[in-house]
This record gives structure tokens, sequence and C-alpha cells, in this order.
């Protein structure tokens, strides 16, 4: 692996505590103006200073994101379909290498949807960016994307992860899900997890502090956190957890939540 990449990658999974908490604020790039993102430079000013970087669509960094910012950027090359159409996996490289360069981006992400219709579309997808960033020593993160026939089982998350690394993805977000471990310890790269649809603040931490526990480097979260009532507090809470092994009990503690939510 060259010095850019490796440096990028390092811009992402922090070298002091080797993980990473990942804002992801790319929802509306099949979902449109979801609850929480409905104006995303509101959402991404007041969490981006806890974040160790943000995944996001070009439309939004460029029109939501000061230039100015210090925070790392986690490109989504991948889309093309909508919650309304006929078939989420019908997934495309949205993007080109030149203006993710341009964006100056540390890493772009891209959906695989192994077990749908469009499995190999996506993965072919994923191996053509794979080669094509090597070139400029861009980290790819493949994300795997859960149709909804799928069970999100060790077995199948398993398979994805290890699917897409095999394709060279050099880190892989998935679903947290039981036996954990065996997902993690047969996939030869960096894991993270999505949050998923928003739970309760008390779940949603207990599944970042498993996740961590079960071997994750990190969390890639979104609407567990811009979703939340107290969204400022959920992200402290979260690199707690990640970067300094709290528990959830004693984060969850520090949230402002209203009596009906906790
Ligand atoms: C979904 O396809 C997007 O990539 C999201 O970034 C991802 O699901 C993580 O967000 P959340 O924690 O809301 O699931």
């Amino acid at each position: 692996m060259g010095w850019g990449m490796r440096n990028r990658i390092s811009q992402i999974i922090k070298p002091d505590t080797g993980r990473t908490v990942m804002l992801a604020v790319d929802h509306g790039y099949f979902l449109g103006p979801t609850s929480g993102l409905e104006e995303p430079r509101k959402t991404i000013e007041s969490l981006a200073p806890y974040a160790d970087s943000l995944m996001l669509t070009r439309g939004v960094l460029r029109t939501s994101v000061d230039p100015g910012v210090s925070v790392p950027i986690v490109l989504r090359v991948s889309g093309g379909n909508s919650i309304v159409g006929e078939d989420l996996s019908n997934e495309t490289i949205t993007v080109s290498i030149k203006d993710a360069i341009r964006l100056n981006v540390s890493a772009v992400a891209l959906s695989i949807y192994v077990g749908s219709k469009y499995e190999h579309q996506t993965l072919k997808n994923l191996a053509a960016l794979v080669s094509e960033c090597e070139e400029y020593g861009i980290p790819v993160l493949a994300v795997t994307a859960v149709g909804k026939e799928m069970t999100r089982d060790a077995r199948y998350l398993s398979l994805a992860c290890r699917i897409a690394a095999e394709l060279g993805a050099h880190m892989v977000k998935t679903y947290y899900c039981e036996d954990f471990e065996k997902v993690v310890k047969t996939c030869p790269v960096p894991v993270v997890i999505a949050g998923g649809k928003k739970i309760a603040e008390k779940d949603a931490l207990q599944l970042a502090h498993n996740a961590i526990r079960d071997g994750a480097v990190g969390v890639d979260m979104g609407r567990n956190i811009f979703q939340s009532q107290d969204p400022v507090g959920m992200i402290k809470a979260v690199r707690s957890i990640v970067h300094k092994n709290a528990t959830p009990k004693q984060v969850y503690a520090t949230l402002k939540l209203g009596k009906s939510k906790r």
C-alpha cells in the first residue's frame, strides 16, 4: 500500500486509537430529504466538529459544507436508485475519480448488494472503482447494503464483507449482528458498522459498544445521531464509546433527552 493510500486511511481511522467515528449524512441519495437531514448544512454544521469524517454525496458536499472545514470527507460515489424506484440494488458509479480528487476526498464509498438482482453489476462497480482508485491512492469503503429479502445474520454479512475485501475494498461498512466477531475475523480489512434505522438512544449506544467489543474499528452512524433528540450529545457519547472504551451506561447519563424519549 502506497504512502498516499495509508495517509488517507489514517485520516479516517485515527492512529492514536485505531478507531473511527464516521458521520453518515448521505441518505438523501436514495431517500430524499430524510428526517433530520432536511437542511443538510444545519445538521452537518452542528455535528462535524465531533466527527472523524463525513460520509456524504458530492451534491451535499458542494452546497452544504464550508470548504474551510478540516474534517476528512468520505464521498459516496454510487447511486442511481430511489426508495420509490423498481429495485434499490440497481446502482451505478455516480462520480468520476477526477471529481473525487478535485473535491479532495479522503476516501470514496460504494454500495454492493450481494444476493440481489443486481449483485453482479454492483460487484463490478466495486472492482472497477478499486482499480481506478488504486492509481491515485484513494481508499474505497464498500457498503454491504442489505435488500428487504435478506437476513442480516453473520452468515450473510460475512459473505458480503469477505467478497468486498476480496474485490479490493480497503474498508467495509456493514451491520452489527449476532456472532459479529465471525464477520470481523473473516474480513481481512477494517470493518465499521452502520447504525440503521433510529432506535432508542440506549440501544444505539449499546450497539456501538458491542460492535467495538466484537472487533469493529468504529461506526459510520447516521440516523441514530441526527434523528436523536440530542444529536450533539449522541455523537459525543458514541465518540467516548469508540475512542475511550466508555460504557453505554456512563455516556447515556450525559444525554439531554425528554422523559418520553428515555
Ligand atoms: C445507507 O445506504 C447509507 O450509506 C447510510 O450512510 C448508512 O446506512 C449509515 O447510516 P445509518 O446509521 O443511518 O444506517
